[in-house]
């Protein structure tokens, strides 16, 4: 079966949205998702949105303080021009309806939080996201050119590979045509061909053990992006929140960094606060200095978490500034007014990705890419908090104008087969998969982590490359299922940061190898695969 669109976008999230909301008036739009259209790293952002919206803060300090964060790998201009797109994205998000928190005289309430020299996270208590999402998918709904597929899953783009041509990764004129998508409640690929295909797939939490991230982010779109032969940059470098609730059945629930913008401390079980003996900002630090101490702590002094302390706050502040993070730890047992909150480190932000201009534009032919897959140069090293839901609403409204203007070129697309499945049946040996995705998590948990080393990035390869083999010859003679194609994409993502953090001789930003404690001058570069 084959669905023709105008537009193709793959995932639901806050940069596949706003982008189908803005080419929506232009033509036909598909919205391919995985699960429900609200399941996305985008319904639990905490925080907020980087912007600088007061007179007091400025464009000028926004860049430098993204630039330090990069630790010399941001891209200047594209961090100028996203940063002054910032205001005008903030609008926009009110246009479509969300409502963020204001201040008693009526203006936006600004939070702090970890490398941001000013008070400027526009939020919406601490459930940003979740607002950001309700917003643009009653839009989204109520909208006559865009369809929602919900609990379809994207498998592979669709290039010349797919009509018989041979494409390696030399060829610089590679096409999309759409993608090969996987209806789940009927056990059916679905052929969705399109002028232009952004993908919004999101980020690769998944891929470590302890992660913030929820289920649905496996890093598909990066290993479909890799398997089409798109240019991937800076995988190395991905990012660990200092803080998510520590217990067992909390999921790694994340206490976001404006806890500490409000002055949350950081103590051992000693109550000893260890953040400035670290860096003179302290808990304020940018977030890879606050994990690696952290780290630096449980492993120094054989503990197993840290805490980060309130206390000094009300309870009516903390349940009218943090209501969701103040109920969540009171049914885990932890009153932040009166108690301490068990916290550590866990998987959070790709900062690497499908490399693309800052129009989204990726080294494929009408494939675009915007949000947490994408890498447009904006994060360098190390994100700067907040920044993402900013990167990713922006990169989407440039990104639609560009796949206007390259739909209205687009004169007919290739007849495309369907999939093809033939030869290959329902397995019995499930458990393979599940087995092998647990081994996996835990590889990339223990050494491919906050801290890296030579031996644990070689042992690390060495047991991805068996897990690949096994998972491979399964592919080959098992029928289709989420499952399975997940985990082949958690084996690609994880190739390619350790690859990527073999390629980098030097510790710089989120990669930290004790091999090369040093940046080198001569290492200040993007790593492209
Ligand atoms: P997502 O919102 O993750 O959306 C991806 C979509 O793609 C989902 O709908 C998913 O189901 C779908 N999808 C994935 N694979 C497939 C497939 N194969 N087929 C079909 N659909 C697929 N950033 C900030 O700037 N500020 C914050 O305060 C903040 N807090 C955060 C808190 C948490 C707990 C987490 C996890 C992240 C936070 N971030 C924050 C990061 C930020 O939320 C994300 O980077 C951003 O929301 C990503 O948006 P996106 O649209 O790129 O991807
Ligand atoms: C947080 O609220 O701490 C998350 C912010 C972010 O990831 O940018």
């Amino acid at each position: 079966m084959t669905e023709h669109f105008d537009f193709l976008v793959l995932g639901s999230g806050a940069a596949g949205l706003s982008y189908a909301l803005e080419v929506g008036d232009h033509g036909a739009v598909a919205i391919v998702t995985k699960k429900d259209a609200f399941e996305s790293n985008t319904r639990y952002a905490q925080g907020g949105i980087a912007a600088v919206v007061q007179d007091s803060d400025s464009l000028e300090q926004h860049v430098l303080d993204t630039i330090e964060a990069g630790a010399g790998l941001c891209d200047p201009e594209v961090v100028r021009i996203i940063v002054s797109e910032g205001p005008e994205s903030i609008s926009s998000l009110q246009s479509f309806g969300a409502e963020f928190t204001e201040r008693s005289d009526g203006k936006l309430h600004l939070g702090r939080e970890g490398g941001h020299r000013a008070n400027r996270i526009v939020h919406a208590a601490d459930t940003t996201g979740n607002e950001i999402l309700r917003s643009l998918l009653e839009r989204v709904r109520e909208h006559p050119n865009i369809r929602v597929f919900e609990n379809h899953f994207a498998m592979e783009l669709i290039t010349e590979h797919h009509i018989g041509q041979h494409v390696t990764r030399l060829r610089p004129d590679i096409h999309c045509f759409g993608a090969y998508v996987f209806d789940e409640r009927v056990n059916r690929v679905v052929t969705f061909l399109a002028k232009v295909t952004l993908l919004a797939t999101g980020g690769a939490g998944v891929v470590y053990l302890h992660t913030t991230n929820p289920d649905v982010a496996t890093g598909d779109g990066i290993a479909m992006a890799y398997r089409a032969k798109a240019r991937l940059a800076n995988m190395e470098f991905v990012q660990f929140h200092p803080t998510a609730l520590f217990h067992e059945d909390a999921d790694s629930f994340l206490i976001s960094e404006a806890v500490r913008g409000e002055g949350g401390r950081l103590l051992n079980l000693d109550g000893h606060r260890f953040m400035p003996d670290y860096n003179d900002r302290a808990e304020l630090a940018p977030r890879d200095i606050v994990a690696r101490a952290i780290d630096d702590q449980l492993k120094s002094r054989g503990e197993t978490h840290v805490l980060l302390d309130i206390t000094h706050k009300s309870t009516d502040f903390l349940e009218s500034h943090f209501p969701n993070i103040y109920r969540t730890c009171l049914s885990f047992g932890y009153d932040m007014a009166t108690d301490p909150i068990p916290v550590v480190p866990a998987a959070h932000y790709m900062c690497g990705g499908v490399q693309t201009d800052v129009d989204g534009q990726t080294s494929i032919m009408n494939l675009l890419a915007g949000g947490e897959v994408g890498c447009t140069g904006l994060h360098g090293a190390n994100r700067l908090a907040s920044n993402s839901l900013l990167e990713a609403v922006v990169i989407a409204h440039r990104a639609a104008r560009r796949a206007v203007v390259q739909a209205s070129t687009v004169d007919n697309i290739p007849n495309v087969p369907d999939w093809d499945d033939s030869g290959t049946e329902n397995p019995l040996e499930w458990v393979l998969i599940s087995h092998n995705r647990d081994e996996l998590r835990r590889v990339m948990w223990d050494y491919v982590g906050i801290v890296r080393s030579v031996l644990r990035l070689e042992r690390a390869a060495r047991r991805t490359r068996l897990l690949y083999e096994e998972t491979e010859d399964f592919y080959k003679k098992s029928k289709v299922s989420a499952d399975l194609f997940e985990l082949r994409n958690l084996i690609a993502v994880a190739f390619l940061i350790i690859r990527s953090a073999q390629m980098r001789r030097e510790s710089r930003g989120l990669h930290y190898i004790i091999d090369y404690p040093e940046s080198k001058q001569d290492e200040n570069r993007l790593t492209l695969i």
